[in-house]
């Protein structure tokens, strides 16, 4: 039966509120067709967001920004998946209502509260055989179907380079999804810097300097073992903020010679204690990064760590009258609050993600370009690994005071 206008234009204010310019008051249809429409209109915008990989400080201020700009500007409904898209492929499905309450005051905290995880995703979903061995099968077909059947219409993935792999794929399956960059080990090239990394090398530099109180009173070569597992940034950082003697980071593999030379000066001059900041991906020429594989189901990397106890003994071998002492710093650097910059930066990319999901402009990803904040397909973000360029300007400054890169 065709609704009268008369009926569709008291229909329209009391449903819609001020949205009624939406409406065309003479397109008058039939009452199913005019009832869905009006349901369409006034059903929220559902978006799902998603934090994978290593956890890192700023996930959660992206989340409350993300929330404030999305529910609290344009009235979406933004709903997290749990343990990265976990949530969405897990029976039954385990989704998070992220409204303002949710979200509030949560930018000061480390971590996630949506949870993350490295390991598997929807194209490696771990899966035991008959024999009791794990194999992997791809379930981003499914996880798509899954988001559909939600009325979920774009995605807001924030992770860093495996994470937003994951992006491209389901991207180029059709998903609408915004890419939000993060790790603490800031290696992705297409932006001047990733959330978390800051806070980690205040941490590292927190480190170094206790650890120069105790190595001025023992006389001793205190050796710091942080994180980096491709890049040497945070290693590089907390030396310059710190002020280490050695540094050494995966991307110069380091010889004994410079390094025995720059602890003998720094003993002979007087000054009696040596420190050293060492990336876990740091190698000896010749040698091979430090490494176990791991045994936990689905994890892809390998998990490293021992090169700071392996090279206090290298150096023992040729000064075994030196005291030395070994401190890793692990994943205390992934914890905890955010420091400002994180939480501003993090702030800027929730905000940017939203707009971007405004725009349509999917199989993007937003990224910092200082002072704007800016965004690029991600295939692009993904083709460049943010190696430290040895003609980087902080391995210049690092070499212009004199702090030995075992090169
Ligand atoms: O990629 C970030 C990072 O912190 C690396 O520096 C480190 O090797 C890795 O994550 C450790 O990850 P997890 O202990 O969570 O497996």
């Amino acid at each position: 039966m065709p609704v009268r206008r008369r009926e569709a234009c008291r229909l329209i204010p009391s449903v819609l509120g001020d949205q009624t310019t939406l409406v065309n008051p003479l397109d008058i249809k039939s009452t199913e067709d005019f009832l869905g429409d009006l349901q369409s209109m006034t059903r929220r915008k559902r978006i799902l967001v998603a934090t994978g990989g290593g956890d890192c400080p700023g996930l959660n201020a992206v989340l409350r920004a993300i929330v404030k700009k999305a529910t609290g500007q344009y009235n979406w409904e933004v709903l997290g998946s749990m343990d990265a898209f976990n949530g969405v492929l897990s029976e039954p499905m385990q989704l998070k209502v992220l409204d303002l309450a949710a979200v509030s005051g949560i930018h000061v905290r480390g971590g996630t509260i949506i949870g993350t995880t490295n390991r598997g995703g929807p194209f490696h979903w771990p899966v035991k055989r008959r024999d009791g061995t794990w194999g992997s099968e791809d379930r981003s077909d499914e996880l798509i179907r899954r988001l559909q059947y939600q009325g979920i219409e774009a995605v807001i993935n924030i992770g860093g380079e495996g994470s937003q792999r994951i992006s491209q794929r389901l991207f180029e399956k059709g998903l609408n999804i915004i890419g939000v960059p993060k790790t603490i080990d800031n290696d992705l090239s297409a932006t001047d810097f990733t959330f978390g990394y800051q806070t980690a090398v205040e941490v590292a530099t927190d480190a170094v300097d206790k650890l120069v109180t105790t190595a001025e009173s023992h006389h001793r070569m205190m050796v710091l073992e942080v994180m980096g597992r491709d890049a040497g940034w945070i290693a590089l950082g907390a030396a310059i903020a710190g002020g280490a003697d050695i540094v050494l980071i995966p991307e110069i593999a380091y010889r004994l010679g410079s390094i025995l030379r720059k602890i003998e000066e720094r003993f002979s001059s007087g000054r009696g204690f040596v420190i050293v900041v060492v990336a876990e991906g740091a190698r000896p020429a010749g040698g091979d990064v430090i490494f176990k594989q791991s045994d936990e189901v689905g994890c892809q990397h390998k998990v490293l760590g021992g090169i700071g106890r392996f090279f206090v003994g290298q150096v023992k071998e040729q000064l075994p009258d030196m005291e030395a002492r070994v401190t890793v710093l692990g994943h205390l650097q992934r914890g905890g609050s955010p420091c400002a910059f994180d939480r501003i930066l993090a702030t800027q990319f929730g905000v940017a993600a939203v707009e971007l999901i405004k725009a349509e402009k999917f199989g993007y990803m937003v990224a910092s370009n200082y002072p704007d904040i800016v965004a690029l397909p991600i295939r692009e973000a993904i083709e460049k690994y943010n190696y430290v360029d040895l003609d980087h300007n902080l391995v210049k400054t690092a070499r212009g005071l004199g702090i030995c890169l075992g090169d």
